[in-house]
């Protein structure tokens, strides 16, 4: 059988199946109300495999075998619209098969570009629908705030399906971005880990005035279809949703849990454990050994525990090389935990650990990695502040270091509070 013939077989039987799941997404309650709130519009859509019924569809696929929207094309992000590309990589624009649709390749280009792509698509609305991690440096945020400004410009509405945070919407933990430090893991003054859904970004993202500065005084019609039964304090398995993974190296709910600390590795040289089944829980180098798991058990970090690990990554750093490190895991069981547990705290730890362990004279050890365009400190950009990496180098500890980011942290969670939804 052709691979087309495979996916019509496949679709129709579940063809007005309703699945209950305690949490409705955007998505759902969208399918529900018949696509009220996109009736009359000609829509280009900005998702990816993440954007998905309880039955596992793909919203486009569904909208288009409805009938009752009129899809002018769809927006790819990093990886790509059906998940084909990697870390950094996108699919390019193309008709996609299945439903005929055009494509536009819309990781990392400029306003310009996304413009054009309404502007050819003759689309008057954009619509959002990416399952978010939580972390300010995951760039569908900012592919959502730069379609943002380009609606703006272009005076089309847009709409955010929105869906949980993954690792809860409780609290904020972590630095907030400085603008000197705006890139494409982070263009906007938000903490680390924001504790907010996509919709309420987005919210923020006009309430601030942020758009309209940046989009020359041009305002947005921004519209969220909230979901139906979230609260802050679930945990995503009590959402009852299934977990796709949103991008390659995030593979389960427990990766987006340590990705707002553990992700910082990223700007240094040892291995994120990118290239591995773990990544981000696994993390080492082949100068790594097990003092590294005794200084972090010697810290005493609430609700984690640590194993010495090895691996051989099969991509990226160190690639082929066998590197020892440690395996962070994290326990989280009520509330008060997911309340007060911070994750970049325990990032912070990992480097600083790390980096007084593992900095030796003329050895092999821990670098800070710097970038290749304009030799910015990789970690920076991520962090969105030199804050991190200074306090580390400067012998601070941990502790020290997080006390630096709270007066910012609790301005930012004053801010965030007038955006929240749910
Ligand atoms: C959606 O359409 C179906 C079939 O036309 C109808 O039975 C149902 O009541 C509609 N639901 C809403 C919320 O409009
Ligand atoms: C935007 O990107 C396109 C494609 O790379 C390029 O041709 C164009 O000059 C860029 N526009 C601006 C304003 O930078
Ligand atoms: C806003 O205007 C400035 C100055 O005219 C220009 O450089 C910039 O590209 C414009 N930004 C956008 C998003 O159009
Ligand atoms: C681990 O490596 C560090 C840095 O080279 C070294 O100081 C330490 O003694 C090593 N630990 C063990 C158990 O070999
Ligand atoms: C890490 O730094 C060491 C020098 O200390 C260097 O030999 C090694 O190539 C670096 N590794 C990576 C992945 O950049």
């Amino acid at each position: 059988m052709k691979a087309k013939q495979l996916l019509t077989t496949f679709f129709l039987p579940t063809l007005g199946t309703t699945l209950t799941t305690p949490v409705q997404t955007g998505l759902d309650v969208l399918i529900a109300n018949n696509y009220t709130q996109l009736s009359g519009r000609k829509v280009l859509i900005l998702t990816n495999p993440t954007g998905i019924t309880p039955n596992l569809e793909l919203g486009v696929d569904v909208m288009h075998r409805s009938g009752q929207v009129d899809l002018a094309g769809v927006l790819g992000p990093e990886h790509g619209f059906r998940g084909t590309a990697q870390a950094g990589g996108s699919e390019g624009t193309f008709t996609d098969e299945l439903t005929g649709l055009t494509v536009y390749d819309a990781y990392n280009v400029n306003t310009s570009t996304l413009i054009s792509y309404i502007r050819d698509s003759k689309a008057d609305t954009v619509v959002y629908d990416i399952q978010d991690v939580g972390v300010r440096f995951y760039t569908y945020t900012w592919a959502m705030y730069d379609t943002m400004l380009a609606a703006a410009l272009t005076n089309t509405k847009f709409v955010v399906l929105d869906r949980p945070n993954p690792i809860t919407g409780l609290n904020a933990f972590g630095p907030v971005l400085k603008e000197r430090y705006s890139s494409y893991v982070g263009r906007k003054p938000i903490a680390q880990a924001h504790g907010m859904t996509s919709g309420e970004l987005a919210r923020m993202f006009v309430g601030q005035g942020w758009i309209k500065q940046d989009a020359n005084g041009s305002d947005l019609t921004l519209e969220v279809v909230k979901m139906d039964g979230w609260e802050r304090k679930m945990s995503w398995a009590e959402t009852g949703l299934h977990w796709v993974l949103p991008s390659p190296n995030m593979p389960t709910p427990d990766t987006a849990l340590i990705y707002p600390g553990a992700g910082m590795f990223e700007g240094t040289n040892m291995s994120e454990g990118r290239g591995t089944t773990r990544p981000f829980e696994l993390l080492g180098a082949p100068f790594g050994n097990t003092t590294w798991v005794v200084k972090m058990r010697e810290l005493d970090i609430p609700n984690t525990n640590y194993r010495f690990a090895c691996f051989t990554p099969t991509t990226s750093k160190f690639k082929s090389r066998i590197s020892c490190g440690v395996q962070s895991y994290i326990t989280l069981t009520d509330q008060g935990d997911y309340e007060r547990f911070d994750p970049v705290y325990l990032g912070t730890s990992l480097l600083w650990t790390a980096k007084h362990l593992y900095t030796s004279g003329t050895k092999d050890g821990f670098e800070w990695l710097k970038t290749e365009d304009t030799g910015e400190y990789n970690v920076d950009l991520l962090v969105g502040s030199p804050l991190i990496r200074e306090g580390i180098d400067a012998g601070l500890s941990p502790e020290d270091i997080q006390k630096q980011w709270m007066k910012g942290l609790e301005e930012f969670k004053g801010d965030r509070g007038k955006y929240l939804l749910y």
